[in-house]
């Protein structure tokens, strides 16, 4: 059904995440018949520009951005409903004027006084705007709903980040606030519940009697992008590890919860972070490993080293790897550990989840040569590919006993090529129906910035004379092999 009848307001209307993300996202919902008719788009900057000059902003954007499928409306049928308010986030007059914009988007596209409320800006923002919001009386729901999405990072580390929770909370109910994640609009990682809940035969192995450890892994081919000044203030952990990886941790690890309703899979994911107890200091020295590219090459191509990048300090101790070996507490996963690797500028772009069981208790074969039997492994592949595929052996045809690793696989490319997306469309028609499920929650956050605030605090606390310590296009510092090595295990997927 499509999203009910708002104002979808923009802040941050110029930015690179609205012109390469929720601009072409809504025109593929719009393609698919998921935007409400009674839609305005509302952008607001600082930029001097009148309606007509955002309207062919957005309309290029948006046109850029998406791959409309045959057939769909004209882009004319979105556009018409875009609109411009340019102001300082600062500045009370910009919210008066975002009032009568609201207003004159009731009339003339019947939005019905709903109202979402973008901060697509840097996080420096995200306080100002709330006040504005607040102080002009937009966000209250006496004529319609109104909805914040606020965009990571969410604070930087667990004081900040509830301080961010309590300015919220002062001017918004939390159901209000919708915490976006994009990596829960991923198809493979809305997957995931669906395969273990819907899907008898997994569960009951799920668990630490036939697990052996559970291995995430976030490899990116692309370096900071010209993005230099933010990632010197956040670094691996605070871009990837708290907020997208912990929760695919989550999804992987929690307990069925007792219906889909988002607060019953809400607090079975709080759960599950609370179960990781914060490292002491010595823990972190042992189990986590930090790296920062040198140069090198990627995909071919020579790339600078980290602290060559723009905007990049040249003794930057900036983490742009981090590898961490993580323990649920809890009687489903006691003693089976999850080791969690990302960095930016790997060998290719590789993002999976990979369950391995334990062996199987005798070595009946080994008479046939097998010296070990691998283990069975699950993988869930994320992206660039997305499948889900099972490893195990198999007799080779012929004479004689010879094993060999085989896949059971499921790969998307069954269900026929995929509509167009660029990963937010589901979250933000999520938040034009109110389903808050894919959406962060307060004390979730707080959960994930409690497991990652002391590591990020033993790291600030010692010097960084070893970086660099990995070359562009390879799978991080030596350390990170090492760390499963240690426990007689190593990386599955890549590297
Ligand atoms: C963002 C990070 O949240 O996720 C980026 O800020 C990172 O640094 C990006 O590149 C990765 O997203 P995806 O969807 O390409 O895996």
């Amino acid at each position: 059904r499509p999203g009910e009848p708002c104002a979808f307001v923009a802040f941050g209307a110029m930015g690179d995440l609205t012109r390469r993300k929720l601009l072409p996202a809504l025109y593929n919902l719009q393609a698919n018949q998921l935007l409400p008719r009674e839609l305005a788009f509302i952008g607001v900057a600082r930029r001097a520009l009148d309606d007509a000059g955002f309207r062919a902003y957005a309309e290029a954007a948006a046109r850029a951005g998406a791959a409309r499928p045959a057939g769909a409306p004209p882009a004319a049928d979105f556009t018409t409903c875009v609109h411009y308010v340019q102001g300082d986030f600062e500045d009370p007059a910009t919210y008066a004027r975002l009032s009568d914009a609201l207003a004159h988007a009731a009339k003339e596209h019947g939005t019905s006084g709903n109202a979402l409320f973008y901060l697509a800006t840097p996080p420096g923002e995200f306080s100002a705007i709330v006040r504005g919001l607040a102080g002009a009386g937009l966000t209250r729901q006496d004529a319609g709903w109104r909805r914040v999405v606020v965009e990571k990072p969410f604070g930087r580390d667990l004081d900040s980040a509830r301080a961010l929770n309590r300015e919220l909370t002062q001017a918004l109910d939390e159901g209000q606030v919708f915490r976006i994640d994009h990596y829960l609009g991923k198809e493979t990682v809305q997957n995931l519940m669906v395969f273990r809940f819907a899907n008898g035969m997994f569960e009951p192995i799920w668990n630490r009697r036939y697990v052996d450890h559970v291995q995430i892994t976030v490899a990116e081919e692309l370096g900071v992008e010209g993005r230099g000044g933010y990632y010197e203030q956040a670094g691996l952990v605070r871009d990837i590890v708290q907020n997208h990886m912990l929760q695919l941790l989550a999804l992987v690890a929690m307990e069925p919860p007792s219906t889909l309703a988002p607060e019953a899979v809400r607090n079975e994911k709080v759960k599950v972070l609370e179960a990781i107890r914060p490292m002491e200091p010595e823990q972190v020295l042992r189990d986590c490993v930090r790296g920062q590219y040198g140069a090198g090459i990627v995909g071919g191509a020579r790339v600078p080293g980290y602290r060559e990048e723009p905007g990049v300090s040249p003794e930057s101790r900036t983490e742009t790897f981090a590898a961490l070996r993580l323990q649920v507490e809890n009687w489903r996963w006691a003693g089976v550990p999850f080791y969690l690797r990302s960095g930016k500028r790997l060998a290719r772009r590789d993002t999976q989840i990979s369950i391995q069981f334990r062996r199987p208790p005798l070595l009946l074969f080994e008479e046939a040569g097998v010296e070990q039997i691998d283990p069975n492994r699950l993988d869930i592949l994320i992206q660039p590919e997305e499948a889900i595929c099972i490893s195990m052996k198999a007799k080779r045809p012929g004479p004689g006993i010879v094993l060999e690793q085989v896949k059971l696989d499921f790969s998307y490319a069954q269900f026929g090529p995929l509509p167009p997306a660029t990963g937010y469309e589901r979250l933000l028609h999520d938040v034009m129906i109110g389903d808050a499920e894919l959406f962060h929650r307060a004390d979730l956050v707080e959960a994930s910035w409690r497991i990652v605030t002391p590591v990020l605090d033993v790291w600030a606390s010692l010097p960084a004379r070893d970086f660099p310590n990995y070359e562009a296009g390879a799978w991080g510092p030596a350390a990170s092999a090492e760390l499963l090595a240690r426990d007689g295990r190593r990386w599955a997927g890549p590297g």
